[in-house]
């Protein structure tokens, strides 16, 4: 439930080498459908690693309001005794998801295909974002929503009693609206397909699979079409998180830009629906390598090693890879700042109806502090100003958006003058540790009155 409190104004300045050892949290996509899988299976799901932060914690509350005995043992590791699937009990009072889409869009696919009411709210910005977009197939199962108009939160959404199952083309890149439809799937009879015509993330089909459920996926000229067989035996599963590339994106993005920077990122999921970022960064002539690369709990992981790189330059993103590494384009157009030349970002329409506007919130931003920015509605363009050359120096609106929050608070680390955010506060929705970690590698940020 983040978003609530007084705003934390936060501050970062020019520091010395960034060095050491970053270890970030656990993936916040993963983490949220543990918890929401485990919840959906009868028996004792076990998790280790999970990202503790304020998202995925609205989660773990949702869950038991669901029915689910959801119980934190300690340093990452949780017990989860779900009640199956098409076991949710209708929730008592309204389920507050905070500033999580994915909590929320996730949740209302796994509650759609059950005979219950449930009211969904979330923070100022949450309550912003389009949800019709998970409404509207959920809709083909049987489930009908009210909420605000638009489509927006608060929501009422009344579960089919008799799910019919469904073939239904995702017409954005979205793995949110994908899951959705999937989960809603669980409980419905027989096969429901899902069509994507771009790859997103596929924690989903990993993780039901990793259930025990009948999902298979094949790559066709339509696009990526995903079969799931409905009313399956799940059984619990022991679940290690990743560490988040999402959130080890700005260590490493930091690592690159401040001056004889060396540092270490373990134990990061290389997914390749999630690198795109470290790829075009090492486009841009970025010093990164990925050390010890193997695998894990089905997942490719690396060592990220980030240091210094002085002739970073402008490239143009391939579009077919903005998928991969959505989340990522705020911190990139940092890095960006500082490369010489452009670097084009296209496709990314997306980015609109994230936490915030980012393509506005990052050029408005950029631009404050000396940047030149370019955008459209899917495009924009970063005119680097090369190293040392980024003046810095002013207040950035975070727009209750924790990427936002975070890019700002890095491009500061090596701008000319300090750079500021209204409110840190959304940082803790998805990387709590943020400040002490990036302390304990040489940074300055400050808590600014
Ligand atoms: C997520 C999917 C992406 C991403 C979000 C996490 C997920 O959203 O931006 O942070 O865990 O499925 P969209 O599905 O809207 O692209």
């Amino acid at each position: 439930m983040s978003g609530h409190g007084t705003p934390i104004p936060m501050s970062s300045a020019k520091c010395g080498p960034l060095t050491g050892t970053a270890n970030v949290p656990g993936d916040k996509s993963i983490s949220h459908r543990a918890l929401i899988l485990g919840a959906m299976v009868v028996g004792e799901t076990r998790i280790t690693g999970l990202l503790e932060g304020e998202d995925v914690l609205d989660t773990a509350r949702a869950m038991r309001a669901f029915g689910a005995e959801v119980v934190d043992l300690g340093g990452g590791a949780w017990s989860v005794h779900g009640v199956g699937v098409g076991g949710f009990a209708e929730p008592d009072g309204v389920i507050d998801c905070g500033n999580s889409g994915t909590g929320v869009r996730l949740i209302m696919g796994a509650m759609a295909t059950s005979p219950i009411a449930v009211t969904f709210t979330g923070d100022a910005s949450l309550n912003q974002r389009p949800m019709a977009r998970v409404t509207d197939p959920l809709a083909l199962f049987g489930a009908q929503a009210v909420g605000r108009a638009g489509g927006r939160l608060p929501m009422t959404i009344v579960g089919a009693a008799d799910p019919a199952p469904v073939r239904y083309t995702v017409p954005m890149p979205s793995a949110q609206v994908k899951s959705a439809v999937l989960l809603a799937g669980l409980n419905a009879p027989g096969q429901t397909v899902v069509i994507e015509r771009e790859a997103t993330r596929d924690h989903t089909e990993r993780m039901l699979a990793g259930f025990g459920a009948d999902i298979t996926t094949e790559d066709t000229d339509e696009g990526r079409v995903i079969t799931l067989t409905g009313q399956p035996e799940l059984t619990p599963q022991t679940i290690a998180v990743p560490r988040d590339p999402s959130s080890a994106a700005f260590p490493v993005c930091a690592a690159l830009i401040v001056p004889g920077s060396d540092v270490l990122v373990p134990n990061i999921g290389l997914n390749p629906t999630r690198a795109g970022l470290f790829t075009t960064l090492r486009e841009m002539g970025a010093d990164l390598s990925y050390e010890d690369e193997r695998t894990e709990g089905g997942e490719p992981v690396a060592d990220l090693r980030a240091r210094f790189s002085p002739d970073l330059k402008g490239v143009e993103v391939d579009p077919a890879r903005a998928a991969s590494m959505i989340d990522e384009y705020p911190v990139l157009s940092v890095v960006a700042a500082f490369a010489q030349g452009p670097t084009i970002m296209r496709g990314v329409a997306e980015l609109r109806v994230k936490e915030s506007d980012r393509i506005e919130a990052m050029a408005t931003g950029l631009r404050a502090n000396g940047v030149e920015v370019e955008d459209g509605n899917d495009w924009w363009i970063v005119h680097g100003r090369g190293h040392g050359a980024v003046p810095g120096g002013v207040i950035c609106a975070s727009h209750l958006d924790h990427r936002i929050a975070m890019s700002f608070l890095i491009l500061g680390m090596a701008a000319n003058a300090p750079v500021s955010v209204d409110d840190g506060g959304p940082i803790a929705t998805s990387f709590p540790i943020f400040e002490p970690l990036m302390a304990q590698l040489g940074a300055q940020i400050v808590r600014s009155a």
